[in-house]
């Protein structure tokens, strides 16, 4: 089994540079299905969730061809087959849009219950609320959903919560519903901009988005397009915060700094300086870090997906600090490992309380699931002694070449696959 061997300790310095937004490709993968003409995207990272998804479309009858490790060319002109059971599309929890995208474009669309990372219950009620109030009859048979309809037509759909799936999904059916569709209390994530930005180069008419209203008015048809997807917030937001931990001095490229603002703004308040240019971030940990309080949000809040990240760095901060979670209700499982490793951590429902230790310890640990796992490889990275980290697969569905990158800048970290590899990594880092 494939592991990471960390020694800790190398402050990390240098350049880094960010791929395209994993969460955002999800979705456009799939809406490049909804026309017959061929969709080039560029910026795809290359992970686990993307290349799932990429089978997902072949296992339909769709075409997809790598141009080169980031570039994808997709016709979904091919298509065959509504229905997405493989085993696979339960590894990944976007397969739910496929959903919206078959629904919009051939009116018919069966998908196997999502899966995803365990990081609370997730339902997907409001995706279902959205696709009904669209016209179309949707039921749950034997681990499927099934949703159908003669016509969709637009309509006015107030989401109960901000979710970034139900958003989009319902925003990619709506497209190619007759008529206008109004989504009132959107989620605003740089994705869902992401995604409408393509979805309107495909010829879509969507308005709002990046706002709790987003006003689409019905195509019959999309049309081909060329797309580049956006830097992922939360692999920069990583690299940042690694930064911080190893008392670095990181520039991360090729972002975009107005999404990375909650991110910059809590290293700032723990003593990091944060210098920002047109499309890069550099963060600079000179100083002691401090405690701060900090509370998950839908964006423009602090992320969820940033939440593991944080708390590694607040376990070395000086003085108490409070994390509440509010997006998801078990997002704090990693905390036993980080326990393991020295830290001070208190867990009473969805806040973590913190008490501040001026180090950790190497220790075996195991990534639960995919931030998680980012934030225990950080935590190893600052770390005196050796850390092992086991079920890697989990970083790897969200994060290209995680160890490459953090071996330029610095970092004794490699992946090993036996108990060979690893004396010989031990005996090389002493
Ligand atoms: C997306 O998950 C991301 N996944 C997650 O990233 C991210 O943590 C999350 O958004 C929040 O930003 C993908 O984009 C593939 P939500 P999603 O719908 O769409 C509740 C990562 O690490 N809810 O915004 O599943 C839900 O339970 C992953 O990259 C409903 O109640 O999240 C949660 O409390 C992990 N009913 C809240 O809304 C619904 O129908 C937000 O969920 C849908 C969601």
């Amino acid at each position: 089994m494939e592991q990471y061997a960390i020694k800790g300790g190398n402050p990390l310095v240098g350049e880094v540079e960010i791929g395209g937004a994993k969460n955002a490709a999800l979705a456009i993968l799939a809406a490049s299905i909804m026309t017959d003409e061929t969709v080039l995207i560029e910026n795809v990272p290359d992970v686990r969730d993307t290349n799932v998804m990429m089978q997902a479309i072949e296992s339909i009858g769709g075409i997809v061809e790598r141009i080169d490790r980031h570039t994808v060319k997709i016709s979904g002109k091919s298509i065959m087959d509504l229905v997405i059971e493989d085993d696979f599309i339960k590894k990944i929890r976007a397969s739910y849009y496929l959903l919206g995208a078959l629904l919009g474009k051939y009116k018919k669309a069966q998908v196997t219950l999502p899966g995803g990372c365990n990081i609370g219950l997730r339902p997907i009620d409001q995706h279902i609320k959205g696709f009904r109030a669209l016209g179309a009859d949707v039921r749950i048979e034997h681990g499927l959903i099934i949703a159908e309809a003669q016509r969709l037509r637009g309509s006015h759909i107030y989401m109960d919560v901000v979710t970034v799936g139900a958003t989009i999904d319902v925003m990619m059916a709506a497209v190619m519903a007759e008529g206008q569709t109004i989504i009132e209390n959107a989620a605003k994530e740089p994705h869902v901009v992401d995604v409408a930005n393509f979805l309107n180069s495909m010829g879509a008419v969507v308005r709002g988005a990046g706002t709790d209203v987003i006003r689409i008015k019905g195509v019959p048809r999309l049309h081909g397009t060329e797309y580049t997807i956006i830097p992922d917030q939360i692999e920069a937001g990583t690299f940042m915060f690694a930064a911080a931990v190893t008392k670095g001095d990181v520039t991360v490229k090729n972002v975009i700094p107005k999404h990375l603002e909650s991110i910059s703004a809590k290293l700032n308040e723990i003593g990091c300086e944060v210098e920002e240019s047109d499309d890069a971030v550099r963060v600079v940990a000179a100083k002691p870090l401090t405690h701060t309080h900090v509370k998950t949000l839908p964006y423009p809040g602090f992320p969820t997906d940033m939440q593991p990240q944080i708390t590694v760095a607040l376990g070395l901060s000086r003085g108490t600090s409070i994390v509440t979670e509010s997006i998801f209700e078990n997002r704090f499982k990693y905390v036993d490992e980080l326990t393991r490793m020295g830290a001070s951590i208190k867990v009473e429902g969805n806040t973590a309380i913190i008490d501040g230790v001026p180090r950790y310890t190497g220790a075996s640990i195991s990534a639960p699931d995919l931030r998680a796992g980012a934030a225990l490889v950080i935590a190893g990275l600052s770390a005196e002694g050796t850390t092992i980290i086991d079920d890697i697969k989990f970083i790897e569905r969200g994060y290209e070449d995680f160890h490459i990158k953090l071996q330029t800048l610095g970092a004794q970290i490699e992946k090993v696959n036996s108990e060979r590899e690893l004396h010989k990594f031990r005996l090389k880092t002493g």
